[in-house]
């Protein structure tokens, strides 16, 4: 039996109303991993102001007629100015505009979205969080591993690669991190691979440390590669690994060879992904 089960009636979701925004992740890719509210949000919406980041298919899934507005930094277009975004969030939402500011991800993981929840509570503007999967945890689960393992790791640390000046972030204590928890989850890090294994080289972690890069992880073109945490600046560059991608250090890259579901399942009806491998 296959027949279409129509979608349940989910109680007690709340409305977007006129007037109010509501701050919501869309996840890493794909349109199944948006949570119920993400996707009420989107049907009900007048306004979608949405990042770069956020995946064509879900951006299809607004009703007829609702304005999708871009703000973020694509294809050599300048970035908005976040000090600009919060503001066009203001301005929509006291003309009475039902407004969804969608982040990839999770809008509260190196996502600015708390930046943005702050300047609309001093406006006065009523706004919801709806928090979506962050990429480490949708994106590595995707590629076959486990964020954490009972025998491998009790803890993880999230770090980004890139402050706001451009730099590797120099206010971090990398000694604390490399030595902290076994696995480092390293966001926007791509551009400074090559210092950034180094810092944590050079504060104890062993050469040959499993190192996985997830690019546009949970989208019809992930691919990923392993490395060392010697070999992997190189290797990025060989294979051409290009942003968004993520940096996953540490024993769970041992486990992909297990978990890696993605290219073995079925594939379901259209989804189109395929787990392709670099290197
Ligand atoms: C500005 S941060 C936004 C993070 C987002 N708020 C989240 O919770 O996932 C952008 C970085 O997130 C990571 N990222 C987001 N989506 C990704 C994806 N589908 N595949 C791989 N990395 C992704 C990359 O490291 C990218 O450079």
């Amino acid at each position: 039996m296959n027949d279409a089960i129509p979608p349940p009636d989910i109680p007690d979701l709340p409305d977007l109303e006129p007037g109010w925004v509501w701050l919501a992740g869309a996840g890493p890719g794909d349109p199944g991993l948006l949570t119920v509210l993400a996707l009420h949000g989107l049907r009900r919406a007048d306004v979608v102001v949405h990042d770069a980041l956020v995946d064509e298919r879900v951006l299809g899934l607004v009703r007829p007629g609702t304005v999708l507005e871009f703000a973020g930094k694509r294809g050599g277009r300048p970035s908005a100015k976040q000090r600009d975004i919060s503001r066009r969030l203001i301005e929509l939402a006291r003309a009475g505009r039902r407004v969804l500011r969608l982040k990839g991800g999770d809008p509260f993981v190196f996502g600015r979205g708390g930046e943005e929840a702050l300047a609309l509570a001093r406006a006065g503007v009523s706004f919801r969080v709806v928090p979506g999967i962050t990429a480490a945890v949708g994106g590595l689960a995707y590629a076959g591993l486990p964020l954490t393992h009972r025998d491998a790791n009790s803890a993880v640390t999230l770090v980004t690669g890139h402050a706001s000046s451009g730099e590797v972030p120099d206010g971090l204590d990398w000694r604390a991190i490399a030595n902290g928890a076994p696995v480092v989850v390293l966001y926007m890090a791509i551009k400074h691979l090559a210092r950034i294994a180094d810092l944590l080289r050079d504060a104890g972690r062993a050469d040959d440390t499993p190192v996985a890069v997830i690019s546009e992880a949970a989208t019809p073109r992930q691919r990923m590669l392993r490395a060392t945490l010697a070999t992997v600046a190189d290797a990025v560059v060989t294979e051409a690994m290009t942003p968004p991608a993520l940096v996953a250090i540490g024993p769970i890259v041992e486990l992909e060879g297990a978990l890696g579901w993605l290219g073995v399942r079925p594939a379901a009806a259209g989804d189109g992904l395929d787990q392709r491998r670099a290197g």
